[in-house]
């Protein structure tokens, strides 16, 4: 049986959290009502699954350069900017948002847009969280992994932004009905082989086939250049304090793997969550990579 940790009070820590997160979600209702265009292209995915990596790429293929996007990710996305800021945003607009698909505009679906829903192995996606939610404060910076994910396998919250099972369900029992302006990816494919994933997303997007152009992508968005360029990005635009820019930039690119999660689950945590996976998912068939 796993040992959960006694000390610390990390599950009161995220569900303070989760309550505290609606206050965020104020413009929720002019989210709902935002007008689209129907060249508007939306970015969904669960925190941590890759979200700045889709829409540096998305943003390239969609103006025909291998340019970094001039702003952060963040400034388009649904959850924390005012609809009339979305709106006013240049051509091509990529919105990004971790909303399930009932939050988002309506006219996505009245125009017929484009999605991109980004998927990534849970494992993977924890292991990243934690030290994402501790660098933004949502968490004290004492919680250990061990104690963390013990008290993660039991957070009930329906809560798109922290709960993992609940968010990826609502997703999957959705994309049930058929839709075909979503396009679903994962984040192990686009690691495993960027430039052919590429070339798959830039037919969906329909942006002509451009194979020398891909393949600046796939170099540009590599890990490394990423990071490198965000660093850059995050000092102009944001933050002027330098050290604050590192850290910003230092966990939200933190690895960049496939299988880190193999260096903090333990067998037993690890058989625990397999079968609360199963749990969890029953009925939902899409098969995560867990190592390449
Ligand atoms: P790790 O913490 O495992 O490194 P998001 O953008 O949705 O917040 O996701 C962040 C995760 O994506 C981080 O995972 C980050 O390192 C990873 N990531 C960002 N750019 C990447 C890239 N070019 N290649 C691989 N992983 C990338």
């Amino acid at each position: 049986p796993v040992q959960c940790l006694k000390i610390g009070d990390a599950f009161q820590h995220i569900v303070k959290m989760a309550r505290m997160i609606p206050d965020y979600r104020k413009h929720i209702p002019s989210i709902r009502n935002m007008e689209m265009d129907a060249d508007d292209v939306l970015i969904c995915a669960f925190s941590k699954s890759g979200t700045h990596w889709l829409w540096e790429i998305t943003s390239m293929l969609r103006n025909g350069k291998a340019d970094y996007h001039r702003k952060e990710k963040t400034s388009a996305m649904l959850e924390f900017v005012p609809a009339e800021v979305l709106r006013a945003l240049p051509k091509p607009r990529i919105y990004n948002t971790h909303f399930t698909p009932q939050g988002l505009p309506k006219q996505v679906f009245d125009r017929n847009c484009k999605i991109l829903f980004l998927q990534r192995n849970p494992k993977d996606v924890l292991v990243s969280f934690l030290p994402f939610l501790q660098g933004h404060k949502f968490l004290d910076s004492a919680i250990q992994w061990d104690e963390f994910i013990c008290k993660y396998m039991e957070f009930e919250v329906e809560s798109s932004l922290l709960n993992w099972f609940y968010y990826t369900r609502q997703w999957f029992e959705f994309l049930k009905e058929g839709h075909d302006n979503i396009y679903c990816m994962a984040y192990e494919d686009l690691k495993d082989d960027p430039v052919m994933e590429i070339t798959k997303l830039a037919k969906f997007l329909e942006v002509g086939e451009n194979s020398d152009l891909f393949k600046d992508i796939a170099v540009k968005c590599s890990f490394q250049n990423l990071k490198q360029a965000a660093t850059s990005k995050v000092e102009t635009f944001k933050i002027n304090n330098k050290e604050a820019a590192k850290k910003i930039t230092n966990f939200t690119y933190r690895k960049g793997e496939v299988g880190d999660w193999k260096n903090y689950f333990t067998i037993s945590v690890n058989e625990k969550f397999d079968a609360l996976y199963a749990e969890k998912m029953k009925g939902i068939d899409f098969k995560y990579r867990y190592s390449l």
